[in-house]
């Protein structure tokens, strides 16, 4: 795990897009990968792989429309951090029946925003079309999903490109994935600040230049240390150190983002704020709302918590949370947003945490109930 989130190094995923035994995919990514790795890292830009077989989705089995973002399974939201931590996208893709595989369609129908605003360039191979087909079928795909495919392909045609299963490494091969990584990179770059902006408007973001993404391996590190940092003032106002977010290693944290929703919020690439939420019952339960401590007074805890809210999935009846008895500023803050505090049960009296919750009402703008409009 590195805390590289100021980095500015480029993620680009090669999404292995056949499953069938023997496929050639696998060894058709690795050539790809091989043969650009040092301009990769002359250009910033590391690889990392999605085989599609070993990440084994089932076929869509998500009840909400993803450009909600609410996942109700693990596979779902392993996937959306995955994609959601890329900035481009490398398909290594066959022709199957003049069209893509369906797998590959799957994979893309799971997610919605995790790809947007990002380039994707495709590795095709076939036999007499070289897999142009497929590539056709699926850029009409990826730019629903407001994906950019570049320019630069490649299209190999099996009989001329493969032997005994392995690509037919030449210097005209290798250049052509080269130039596609370089194309792909550049678009990548300048592709990055449209993703400062998504569904809400600039405008309506309490803080410029603030991006808000579902949180990836990558930004765990630095929301642990945000995490101590801002749960100071709760140790303060509720006199005791024997909480939570100072005892959690890198590890728990790991383990908690897997059964929650967390997203953080940047700002010049440093995470200033995060917020988590999950279904418990008929409630959206919100939690770990915190706000960089010199980044507070600005409206970007009431932002955080409303964000969250709108994720909430269509079928919860209440929202949820739970603060330290003594952060009068934390219940304020969930007050002002509706919500109110419920009675601590008699028998818990060694807990310091108080309860809120607040109905939710037809008038929330959900994410869920947005998808029909997001999406085309
Ligand atoms: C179900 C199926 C359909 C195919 N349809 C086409 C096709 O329409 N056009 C083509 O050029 N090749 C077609 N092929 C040949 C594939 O391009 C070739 O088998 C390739 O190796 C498949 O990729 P994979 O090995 O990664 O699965 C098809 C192969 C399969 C298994």
């Amino acid at each position: 795990m590195s805390l590289k989130s100021c980095s500015i190094s480029l993620r680009i995923l090669v999404i292995v897009a056949s499953t069938r035994p023997g496929r050639l995919a696998p060894a058709i990514a690795e050539w790809f990968t091989d043969a650009t790795r040092s301009d990769a890292d002359r250009a910033d830009a590391r690889f990392e792989l999605a085989d599609l077989d070993e990440i084994a989705l089932p076929l869509l089995d998500e009840p909400e429309h993803p450009s909600g973002g609410v996942y109700r399974h693990e596979h779902t939201r392993k996937w959306s951090r995955q994609v959601a931590a890329a900035d481009a996208f490398v398909i290594v893709t066959p022709e199957y029946n003049y069209g893509m595989p369906a797998v590959l369609k799957n994979a893309l129908d799971f997610l919605y925003e995790e790809w947007a605003w990002k380039p994707v360039a495709f590795i095709s191979y076939g036999n007499t079309s070289a897999g142009t087909r497929s590539v056709e079928m699926a850029k009409q795909v990826v730019c629903a999903l407001r994906m950019m495919p570049i320019g630069a392909t490649m299209s190999m045609r099996i009989k001329d490109s493969i032997n005994n299963g392995r690509v037919r490494a030449g210097v005209e091969l290798d250049n052509a994935a080269r130039r596609v990584l370089a194309e792909l990179t550049r678009v990548a770059r300048a592709m990055r600040p449209l993703r400062v902006i998504d569904n809400d408007s600039e405008t309506s973001r309490p803080v410029t230049a603030l991006s808000i993404a579902a949180a990836s391996e990558d930004d765990l590190g630095e929301l642990l240390v945000l995490q101590r940092c801002c749960w100071v003032q709760e140790a303060l106002a509720n006199d005791t150190l024997d909480l939570a977010p100072f005892r959690e290693t890198l590890a728990d944290v790991r383990a908690w983002s897997d059964s929650w929703q967390v997203w953080c919020a940047r700002r010049n690439g440093r995470v200033i704020g995060a917020v988590r939420a999950r279904t418990n019952g008929p409630a959206w339960e919100i939690g770990r709302l915190m706000v960089a401590p010199d980044q507070a007074g600005q409206g970007l805890g009431s932002w955080l918590l409303a964000y969250a809210e709108r994720h909430a999935p269509a079928d919860a009846t209440e929202f949820a949370l739970f603060t330290g008895q003594r952060s009068q500023n934390n219940i304020r803050l969930y007050q002002r947003a509706g919500y109110t505090l419920q009675p601590t049960p008699v028998n818990d009296s060694s807990d310091i945490s108080v309860h809120l919750t607040k109905p939710m009402h037809q008038d929330v703008e959900r994410k869920s109930r947005d998808a029909t409009v997001i999406a085309d």
